[in-house]
């Protein structure tokens, strides 16, 4: 392990010869919704990689995946021209004044794209020439072989292996064990982008913080978050918790109910707050906001009320914000103030129109100048723009402030305990 965290078995962009190569390498561009792009930051991070293989000779196939078109219970897969890498070619053509083909492939109604056929040797032809800039391949989930089992995967894997001299990793936020994350990594002389190095750098960091250690961790769902949870406890000096998280570990200490909140939410948070009466680590904000629905902000139908008034027994309405005011408490505020790191995976309340909290947050944690800054996940990174984007802009490029381009990657390392349990990292080590 160097100084920065890279452990020395991983093997990165910068010792691979590039010169003359055809290049595979794997993005997580997931960006795309509807046809849209929602927020290209994850694309812009990995400029530099592609920069890179350019300018020392390479010829890049790039891929990514969009959405999930597989059907979890049919297995079906449906190739959808709102989930095509189309949008990510044209931002990439705006940006980089550079066109990438892409490859159009037979598509079966309910397989999805059964082979990559040799009508492929002719763009590679010509990226071979510089007749085009790269190529990008379709989704790698409309793929049959990118999450099946068995054959189907193997000869994908193998067509895809065929495409390229090297493969080159830079898909952070895509660390699921997949053909294009995973199994590639094993046929081809594979590396680590300069994304993938910088975001494991950065989770090295998270995992041995300097203290005082803060996390803000909130979700919409507590059984889903509930292992990574316990993980980040363990390591924090305080946790701030948000959304249904916390309404669930409101109810489990206090007694109280909570619309929308469950029952078996409740028993596994007893756990959580049974930890907690020993260690002291959570820190309630005590201002939160009641809403008689779910419909959004309506006037006469919210208003907050204070944890500390919570009686056993007490019921009431869905819980959708942190009032701002929460932060402005003084042992809330000495705790984000006096921390060294800080590292939020959350949206405070329930978006689009209880938002309030996540912008106090996020600009309560912007007062202390001196911690290291850490977000994880794509909504909350959405969040922060949406609601500071001046506080956004700002500090993009402030090196207190690190934004990962992958919010479920981080919670999976944090609770594996390392960036190289990760399946796609770890091929990359085991590669010769
Ligand atoms: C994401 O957007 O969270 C990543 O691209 C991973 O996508 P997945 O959860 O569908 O694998
Ligand atoms: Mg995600």
């Amino acid at each position: 392990m160097d100084k920065k965290g890279l452990d020395s078995r991983l093997r990165l962009i910068q010792d691979a010869d590039l010169n003359g190569k055809v290049v595979l390498v794997r993005f997580d561009h997931n960006v795309v919704k509807d046809g849209e792009i929602k927020d290209p930051y994850r694309i812009d991070r990995t400029f530099g990689t592609l920069y890179n293989i350019v300018e020392r000779g390479g010829r890049p196939i790039l891929m990514t995946h969009v959405g999930r078109p597989k059907d979890k219970k049919t297995g079906d897969i449906t190739c959808r021209p709102g989930e095509s890498v189309e949008p990510i070619v044209e931002y990439l053509a705006m940006k980089l004044h550079t066109r990438f083909h892409i490859p159009k492939f037979d598509i079966d109604p309910k397989r999805g794209i059964t082979g990559i056929d040799t009508s492929i040797n002719l763009a590679i032809r010509s990226l071979r020439e510089r007749k085009v800039g790269g190529i990008y391949l379709p989704n790698t989930r409309w793929f049959a072989g990118e999450e099946a089992e068995g054959k189907v995967r193997e000869n994908f894997v193998l067509q895809l292996a065929g495409l390229a001299d090297i493969f080159i990793n830079d898909a952070f936020g895509s660390w699921q064990p997949h053909a294009s994350t995973y199994d590639i990594a094993r046929l081809l002389p594979s590396y680590a982008g300069f994304l993938m190095q910088q975001e494991i750098v950065n989770l090295h960091s998270v995992m041995n913080p300097e203290r005082p250690f803060v996390a803000v961790v909130a979700g919409a769902k507590y059984d889903t978050k509930i292992k990574p949870l316990y993980a980040i406890y363990d390591k924090v000096d305080k946790l701030i918790l948000g959304g249904v998280l916390y309404n669930t570990f409101l109810c489990a200490k206090y007694a109280v109910k909570i619309a929308g909140v469950s029952e078996s939410d409740i028993e596994a948070a007893k756990d959580l707050v049974e930890k907690d009466r020993k260690n002291q680590k959570i820190v309630e904000l005590p201002y939160i906001v009641e809403s008689d629905t779910l419909e959004g902000r309506v006037e006469g139908k919210y208003r907050t009320i204070s944890a500390r008034d919570f009686k056993q027994g007490n019921k009431y309405n869905y819980i959708l914000d942190i009032d701002p005011k929460a932060f402005e408490d003084k042992f809330v505020y000495e705790s984000i103030s006096n921390a060294k790191t800080i590292f939020v995976n959350a949206v405070m309340g329930f978006t689009p129109h209880f938002s309030a909290g996540s912008a106090a947050l996020d600009s309560t944690i912007d007062h202390n100048r001196t911690a290291i800054k850490m977000y994880g996940g794509g909504d909350t990174l959405q969040e922060f723009k949406n609601l500071c984007p001046g506080l956004y802009l700002s500090v993009l490029d402030n090196t207190q402030y690190y934004f990962f381009t992958g919010g479920g990657t981080v919670l999976t390392a944090i609770e594996q305990g390392s960036p190289y349990g990760l399946m796609p990292v770890k091929a990359l080590m085991e590669n010769k």
